[in-house]
């Protein structure tokens, strides 16, 4: 009988992406099925997210909890970002942990398998070339790294200091992978990286080909019956009119761009170390708009952030009401470990920060009602990937809008017209036209 793992994964598709990366390993080479039942596991991995401070607490109330439920023999392994930050912390905490495993170390899960107590957390690690094996959650699409680790230094963010020092994985790697995924019945890739459009910037091989993100993009797209790609998350300073026009002319790439705001005040961005204006931004948008009328665009973005005056605050509010996002992941400051802001002394109170969360989430429902009652009566052509309740199906459209039709699995990987029938605020309903 096969052993069995159970595994849960919080935070970014990075980390989904991983989590299928160790399923892979732990399947080929160790015989492991996976279970949705935490009593049955020989193996319970816990692959974590620190970008916020929240998960972290919730952690190791988690790891008690899994604790009191296992098998007396299984085994727990911490995984992911906190793990990269935590380290030999997590097992001094919680002393039951079997392993450690960083998110710049996940080719090792193997390894840490088979020795106790194991920390492996090296942020310089390089497994940018490392073949993984296949496995994936969905058939219909593909999730695929195109890059390790950030080279940014973004004031608030921890991420530098979990997944260290980018690198991109060389273009032919990616190629191969798209084309087993493409031959494997997937017809849509999301190609993922911390700073996409910065890829090319280094490989582990100096000798490789300078390929930049336009370049991989072309290349991706010439793979026959490959025919969406997505991607996150790029970022504003990185966006030239080459990129934007190609991915407006490119007819395989989705019309739908995160471009992650964090703030509309100059001077915050500036604390924030972000290399770009409010004006830039603006002009990327507009541009961006220019060429590809119909894209949507989503964004993230963090109030409250160490100085964020009610000035400040204004400027994040008239962006939203210039741009219009399509999407907005908003998120109260969260000060850091190993990050720049966290010494930043000029604290925002935290009833103005919840109030200004609040304000942000309630402008952007009310522009959401507004954008959303012009699709009504449209067509879209979806690309259906989810079985859902009621005998509902949906999928997204070209610009990522969610969409059910009534239906049964039949249309599960098959693209559909459909007519936009009732609106709501994350998905729309409609019915089939073609
Ligand atoms: N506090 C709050 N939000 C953060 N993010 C990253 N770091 C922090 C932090 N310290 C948000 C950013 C990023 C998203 C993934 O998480 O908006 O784009
Ligand atoms: Fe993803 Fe960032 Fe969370 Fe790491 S810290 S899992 S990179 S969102």
């Amino acid at each position: 009988m096969s052993k069995k793992l159970f595994i849960e994964t919080l935070g970014c598709a990075m980390n989904s992406r991983d989590s299928e990366h160790m399923i892979a390993q732990l399947r080929e080479k160790e015989g492991y099925e996976t279970t949705q039942n935490l009593e049955d596991a020989d193996l319970i991995l816990i692959n974590t997210c620190s970008v916020r401070e929240r998960p972290v607490h919730k952690l190791f109330s988690e790891l008690g909890g899994f604790k009191k439920r296992k098998k007396p023999s299984a085994k727990i392994g911490v995984c992911g970002c906190t793990a990269s930050h935590l380290g030999e912390e997590i097992i001094k905490r919680a002393p039951y942990v079997n392993f450690v495993l960083g998110a710049r170390n996940v080719s090792k899960i193997g390894e840490v398998l088979h020795k106790d107590k194991a920390v492996e957390i090296d942020i310089n690690y390089d497994e940018s070339e490392f073949a993984f094996d296949d496995f994936r959650t969905s058939s219909y699409k593909a999730y695929i790294n195109i890059s390790i680790g950030c080279d940014k230094q973004c004031t608030y963010c921890i991420v530098p200091k979990t997944r260290g020092d980018e690198i991109s994985i060389p273009d032919d790697l990616i190629i191969n992978e798209a084309k087993r995924a493409v031959d494997n019945g997937a017809k849509e890739i999301f190609l993922l990286g911390q700073n996409v459009n910065n890829y090319g910037r280094r490989f582990s091989s100096s000798e490789h080909e300078k390929v930049n993100f336009t370049e991989l993009l072309r290349r991706l797209s010439k793979i026959e019956g490959l025919e969406r790609i997505r991607f996150t998350s790029p970022h504003p300073f990185h966006m030239d009119d080459e990129f934007i026009e190609e991915f407006a002319k490119n007819p395989k790439i989705c019309k739908s761009m995160h471009m992650p705001l964090q703030s509309g005040s100059s001077k915050v961005l500036k604390e924030m170390k972000r290399g770009y204006t409010k004006e830039w931004f603006l002009n990327r948008v507009q541009k961006l708009r220019s060429v590809c009328p119909d894209v949507s665009i989503s964004t993230d973005i963090i109030v409250a952030f160490p100085g964020e005056s009610d000035e400040d605050f204004a400027d994040t509010i008239d962006v939203m009401k210039q741009v219009k996002f399509d999407q907005i992941f908003s998120f109260k400051y969260s000060p850091r470990p190993e990050t720049e802001a966290e010494h930043f002394t000029n604290v925002v109170d935290e009833d103005v920060a919840s109030d200004r969360l609040a304000y942000l989430q309630s402008l952007h429902n009310e522009l959401l009602d507004e954008i959303n009652t012009k699709y009504l009566g449209e067509t879209f052509r979806v690309y259906f990937e989810n079985l859902n309740k009621d005998n509902f199906v949906s999928g997204r459209s070209d610009n990522n809008l969610v969409i059910k039709v009534k239906g049964s699995e039949e249309l599960l990987g098959e693209f559909r017209d459909v007519k936009i029938t009732s609106i709501g605020r994350t998905i729309l309903t409609g019915e089939i036209v073609a």
